[in-house]
């Protein structure tokens, strides 16, 4: 996929096939990487965004019946939603594949798969790896994916670093530390370890808080700068986002060579979307 996407050659995988995009949650990435796949293999997309204003769930539909209308329109569905579980209920209620774009606070892990194939991509394995996750633990569907995919690996230790009110859940930490992960929380930047493959830099969740002050208070506790890059960052790392950024890394950290979040990840997420959707339409 990744070839076809550097030449920029039409495919034809797709050709027929119809894929809905039902993004409840705004989102531009995700949204442009699935849109640009399906039709970079020869699908077409029905594009709904913000259905709860547009839609007839603005009248009150339920999840489930909207699903099971866009199941006789289209192939498969690509959902984002609010609601953590949301993608599985709508999965249980039709028979076409349904992607999980993202569930509330829960999952993310068609990011989780780019995450994975662009730390592949620089290292050449997916085990025995060090990284650093930094921002909101807690709420960040993103973070909780990545993990979960790097568990499934042996011999990988994170270091972990967030506010305190934005910490891992512990149910979380002990699935993972269960599946033989070691997992290290720090409280500083200058507890960063040297010899770490990755750094997994994330926004605070502004929109899972209840209390705009409290983002306020601790929505920059930790930002990359170049000085921060100099201090703690190996010569070999890379520096990921999944973004959107908002200010948590200055942009005069986005010319160095070990930042990849406008770079190796974009391209990476593009072409995980192509391989994905081939793969659940059984094209492949
Ligand atoms: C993330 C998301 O929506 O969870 N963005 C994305 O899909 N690349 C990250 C975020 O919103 O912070």
């Amino acid at each position: 996929m990744q070839k076809l996407l550097e030449k920029k050659e039409q495919s034809e995988i797709l050709k027929g096939s119809i894929v809905t995009l039902l993004f409840y949650e705004p989102s531009s990435r995700t949204f442009g990487s699935f849109a640009s796949a399906v039709r970079r293999l020869g699908g077409t997309t029905i594009d709904i965004q913000n259905p709860k204003q547009t839609a007839s769930v603005a009248k009150g539909e339920t999840l489930e019946d909207t699903v099971k209308t866009f199941e006789t329109y289209s192939d498969a569905i690509v959902i984002r939603h609010p609601d953590t579980g949301a993608a599985s209920n709508a999965a249980a209620a039709v028979k076409i594949p349904i992607i999980n774009a993202g569930d509330g606070i829960g999952e993310h892990p068609t990011q989780a798969l780019l995450d994975m194939f662009t730390i592949y991509q620089k290292f050449e394995r997916l085990d025995s790896l060090t990284g650093v996750f930094v921002g909101d633990l807690l709420n960040g569907r993103t973070v909780h994916s990545l993990l979960t995919g790097l568990s499934l690996f042996k011999n990988n230790t994170v270091y972990l670093l967030s506010p305190k009110e934005l910490r891992l859940s512990p149910q979380h930490k002990k699935t993972f530390e269960e599946k033989g992960m070691k997992i290290i929380e720090i409280s500083a930047l200058s507890e960063l370890p040297k010899q770490a493959n990755f750094w997994y830099w994330t926004r605070v969740q502004k929109e899972r808080f209840n209390d705009i002050k409290e983002y306020e208070k601790i929505k920059l506790a930790f930002v990359v700068t170049p000085e921060v890059m100099k201090k703690y960052a190996g010569q070999n790392m890379i520096l990921m986002h999944p973004l959107p950024r908002v200010g948590e890394i200055e942009t005069s950290v986005d010319s160095d060579t070990r930042s990849v979040y406008f770079s190796d990840q974009i391209r990476s997420g593009v072409s995980v979307c192509m391989a994905l959707l081939a793969l659940v339409l059984g094209k492949i």
